[in-house]
C-alpha cells in the first residue's frame, strides 16, 4: 500500500467575520507545529481568502477555495475563477461539496466541468462524493457514489484523477452530529479506491480517500485508522483552532 499523506482539510462554508477569522487562523498558526505529518488546508469563504493567505503564507499549511466557476473571466457576475484563487495563493478547491449539488444545483456534468477548471487554474481538486439517507437505505450508496465519480472519470480520464482528492460525504452525517461509522466509512472508502483501481491501480493506490460528515477530535482517530480512509474534510469543527488541531494530530 502506498505511503499517502493524510490531508486535514477544513471547509468554513459561509462562516466568520474579519475578526473572528483572523482569530481562528492565528489559533491555527500557533499549534501548525503540533501537527507532523498531516497536511493542513483551510478552504475559508471567498471573501476571507486573501486573510488566509495572509496569514498562512509562509507556514506549513495550504488554503484553497469552497467552489469556482468554469470560466476563466468574463460576464459572470457573483462568480469566483480558477485563476483568481490561484492569484491569492490558493492551492486546492472544493468541487460538488453536497451543499453545492442540492441547493445550487450542481450536476454531475457540472462537477466534473468544474474540476477540469480547477486543474487547469492549477489547483487540486477536492472532490465530493456521497449518498443522502434515503439512498442509504435503499441500498443505493455504492451506485450513487460510482455515478458520482464515473461523471468525473469518464469525461476527463483517469489520468486527470492522478493530482486530485476524493471526499467521501455521507450526507446524512453532514452537519449532523451523526457521522458515519468507521466500517461503514470504511467500506465506501474500499469502494471507492477499488473503483479508480479497475482503470489504474497506481492512481487509486496514490490517491487521498478523506472522510466528512461531522468529523470531530473525539471521533477522528478511530475514523482517519481505517485503511481506506486517510484524513477529514472537516465543516463545523474546523471552525474551532484547537478542535481543528486534534483531527490534524489524530491524522498523524
Ligand atoms: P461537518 O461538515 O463536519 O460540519 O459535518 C463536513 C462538510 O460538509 O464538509
Amino acid at each position: 500500500m502506498a505511503n499517502r499523506q493524510p490531508i486535514v482539510a477544513g471547509n468554513w462554508k459561509m462562516n466568520g467575520s474579519q475578526a473572528e477569522s483572523a482569530a481562528l487562523l492565528t489559533g491555527l498558526k500557533k499549534g501548525l507545529g503540533t501537527v507532523n505529518k498531516a497536511k493542513i488546508v483551510v478552504c475559508p469563504p471567498f471573501i476571507l481568502v486573501p486573510l488566509a493567505a495572509k496569514e498562512l503564507a509562509g507556514t506549513t499549511a495550504a488554503w484553497g477555495g469552497q467552489n469556482l466557476d468554469t470560466h476563466k473571466s468574463g460576464a459572470f457576475t457573483g462568480e469566483v475563477s480558477g485563476p483568481m484563487l490561484k492569484d491569492f495563493g490558493c492551492s486546492y478547491v472544493i468541487i460538488g461539496h453536497s451543499e453545492r449539488r442540492t441547493l445550487f444545483g450542481e450536476t454531475d456534468a457540472m462537477v466534473a466541468e468544474k474540476f477540469k477548471a480547477a486543474q487547469d487554474a492549477g489547483l487540486i481538486p477536492i472532490l465530493c462524493v456521497g449518498e443522502t439517507l434515503s439512498e442509504r437505505e435503499a441500498n443505493q450508496t455504492e451506485a450513487v457514489v460510482a455515478r458520482q465519480l464515473d461523471a468525473v472519470v469518464n469525461t476527463l480520464g483517469i489520468a486527470a484523477l492522478a493530482n486530485s482528492v476524493v471526499a467521501y460525504e455521507p450526507v446524512w452525517a453532514i452537519g449532523t452530529g451523526k457521522t458515519a461509522s468507521p466500517q461503514q466509512a470504511q467500506d465506501v472508502h474500499r469502494f471507492i479506491r477499488g473503483r479508480l483501481a479497475a482503470k489504474d491501480a497506481k492512481v487509486a493506490d496514490g490517491m487521498r480517500i478523506l472522510y466528512g460528515g461531522s468529523m470531530k477530535a473525539a471521533n477522528a482517530k478511530e475514523l482517519i485508522g481505517q485503511p481506506d480512509i486517510d484524513g477529514g474534510l472537516i465543516g463545523g469543527a474546523s471552525l474551532v483552532a484547537d478542535e481543528f488541531l486534534a483531527i490534524c494530530r489524530a491524522a498523524d
